[in-house]
């Protein structure tokens, strides 16, 4: 494994976040698998919502109904009452039209590979990639707003957003190992989210710091590089 990855993932050993949809490192490590199910609801709560707003709703969609194929036999109504709240109501069709997708036709069971992801409703690049990462533990490359600042402030990426997406998926898939890539994607967002954070970052406290080209050449608080509008 390359250094980068090996340093985020011993520091996101220590210091990870704890949500409702994830399964932590040591559970990984007894064997406990992500359900495809439960990463997929998440992330779409989580495409245009805080992690603390999506909590509470994260919880009682899953009790309320623990698989794709209890979500697909709900009622249109239920569900959109049950996301009442959640904003970006289109997410919430969405949602229903995947599940009965995947329960209907399917057999219940989630695509693992990102063309089939995103052959299904709501399912975009990003989401695409989160599931293949985080549910099945295969490399992708899982870019949101968060891993975009880290990578161009790793690499010093001066190209502007959002020209610059397509070599900071690059620069991602040349650091995400092949062992533990969930893990990977998981920590690079919560490296994002409390140590490289848009003002005030906590470089003394980031384990790739030695390795961060713009820590060392100049201002990390001016990564990313936007476009004038
Ligand atoms: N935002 C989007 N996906 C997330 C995840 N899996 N964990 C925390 N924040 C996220």
């Amino acid at each position: 494994m390359n250094s980068k990855a090996e340093q985020l993932l011993q520091w996101y050993d220590d210091h990870h976040r704890f949500f409702p949809w994830r399964v932590t490192p040591s559970e990984r490590a007894r064997g406990v698998l992500a359900d495809p199910y439960r990463v997929w609801l998440s992330e779409i709560m989580l495409q245009q919502t805080t992690v603390e707003a999506v909590k509470p709703y994260f919880q009682a969609f899953v009790t309320r109904w623990p698989t794709v194929r209890a979500l697909a036999a709900a009622t249109d109504d239920d569900v959109m009452r049950a996301w009442a709240g959640l904003g970006y109501y289109s997410r919430a069709r969405n949602l229903k039209k995947c599940a009965e997708i995947v329960a209907g036709e399917l057999n219940g069971e989630f695509p693992s590979a990102i063309e089939g992801l995103k052959a299904l409703p709501g399912i975009g690049d990003y989401t695409a990639a989160a599931i293949v990462a985080i549910a099945f533990d295969q490399p992708a490359a899982v870019v949101d707003g968060n891993i975009e600042r880290v990578i161009t402030r790793l690499f010093a990426i001066s190209t502007p957003l959002p020209a610059a997406k397509p070599e900071i998926r690059a620069k991602v898939l040349t650091i995400a190992p092949n062992d533990r890539p969930g893990d990977f994607a998981q920590a690079m967002m919560d490296l994002g989210a409390m140590i490289c954070t848009p003002r005030r970052p906590a470089c003394v406290l980031c384990p790739v710091n030695d390795d961060c080209r713009v820590l060392h050449e100049g201002d990390p608080e001016l990564f990313p590089v936007k476009a004038p509008k």
